[in-house]
């Protein structure tokens, strides 16, 4: 970390939980306006999830996503593998070429669901040394910490989002339970009184919680391993029938750097959260030469300027300080004056 004037260099950003729709949903995001939206806001490692149209469930749609990034993506960038509880012959090999398995406990986009009765024998045929992520909302929280107390495996629960979540999680650990959580930027800087104002921009799941549930995350930073946007892009069309979820990339790191002006976060948290622990928990490679200058005017967000195919952001019209000037990924200017110049193709593909 560097500041000089009005400018702020961090370390490339990693976001573990990204939602970039290719294969499949492609009319909504790809992983070229996917990954240039990472880079535009900071990211130059993302982690993609696998509750894609036909999910990430087999190890021939896992080497064919591979295979697609590839030749589209301009930010570095690995998969979680998906389970529904039937493919656990599979996961040797996943795991070689994945960075985590994601296990859904709630219904969320894609329809998927895993009955819980499962956990124990994906815990047990999933590699150690690769992380499962969990979906579970407060119904189920519960039952994922009880799921882990024999076997002591890591888990991380995905956007934590209320207290009554942190509470628990927070007691798992001074039980000394290997979990970790994340929490998402919605969660941190919007509340259930902005759904009237967003409408279905404001529809996401885990749902929008109130005040005090949001009070309690940033009273308790200290608990939170990392930030993850949950980058989930869907049409103004797809909004309107119901579709959940909100695009984070590229407004995640100005939100963080607003509350930082504010003295609400320092610079360190920020780059604990968005870059040392996710670098840890998911065993991402870092390098010295994989950077970000920020300048910290303040500007306004606007739908015009987002690279994400969506084009839209619940923080439409939020004034912020933070805009990603220079990205810089293994030596290589990948973002210029703001703007992405990498070419497609020519991020890194882990498992490729
Ligand atoms: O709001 C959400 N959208 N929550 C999820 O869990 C999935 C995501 C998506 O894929 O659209
Ligand atoms: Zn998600």
């Amino acid at each position: 970390m560097m500041s000089e004037g009005n400018t702020i260099r961090l370390p490339g950003l990693i976001d573990v939980h990204v939602h970039l729709r290719d294969p499949g949903q492609t009319h909504k995001e790809d992983f070229t306006t996917g990954t240039q939206a990472a880079l535009a806001g900071g990211f130059t490692t993302i982690v993609d999830m696998p509750n894609n149209a036909e999910p990430i469930t087999t190890i021939e749609r896992l080497k064919q996503k591979i295979a697609i990034a590839q030749s589209k993506t301009v930010a570095d960038i690995g998969f979680h593998y998906g389970t529904m509880g039937d493919n656990l012959e599979s996961f040797e090999e996943a795991a070689g070429l994945a960075i985590g398995l994601k296990l859904y406990l709630n219904k969320t986009t894609g329809g998927y669901l895993l009955d819980a009765k499962h956990l124990q024998k994906i815990y047990s045929a999933w590699p150690e040394a690769k992380p499962v992520l969990l979906h579970a909302e407060e119904d189920v929280i519960d039952i994922a910490i009880e799921s882990m107390k024999d076997l002591k495996r890591p888990i991380h629960v995905c956007h934590m989002p209320s207290k009554e979540i942190l509470q628990k999680i927070i007691a798992a650990k001074k039980d000394g339970l290997p979990v970790t959580c994340g929490v998402c930027p919605h969660h941190l800087f919007l509340t259930k009184a902005d759904e009237s104002r967003l409408g279905v921009y404001g529809k996401m799941l885990p749902s929008l919680k109130s005040q005090e549930d949001q009070d309690f995350l940033w009273k308790n930073l200290d608990y939170i391993d990392i930030f993850e946007s949950d980058h989930a892009p869907h049409t103004h069309e797809e909004k309107a029938e119901g579709a959940f979820g909100v695009p984070g990339l590229e407004t995640t790191l100005p939100l963080l750097l607003t509350a930082y002006k504010q003295g609400r976060i320092s610079l360190e948290q920020i780059i604990e959260k968005c870059h040392t622990n996710p670098a840890r928990i998911f065993n991402l490679p870092v390098d010295e030469g994989t950077y970000l200058e920020i300048d910290m005017t303040e500007y306004e967000i606007n739908n015009e300027s987002l690279y994400t195919k969506c084009g839209w952001s619940p923080f439409a019209g939020r004034k912020v300080y933070g805009k990603v000037k220079k990205v810089v990924i293994r030596d290589r200017t990948v973002v210029t004056d703001g703007t992405v110049v990498a070419v497609p193709g020519s991020g890194k593909v882990m498992g490729g």
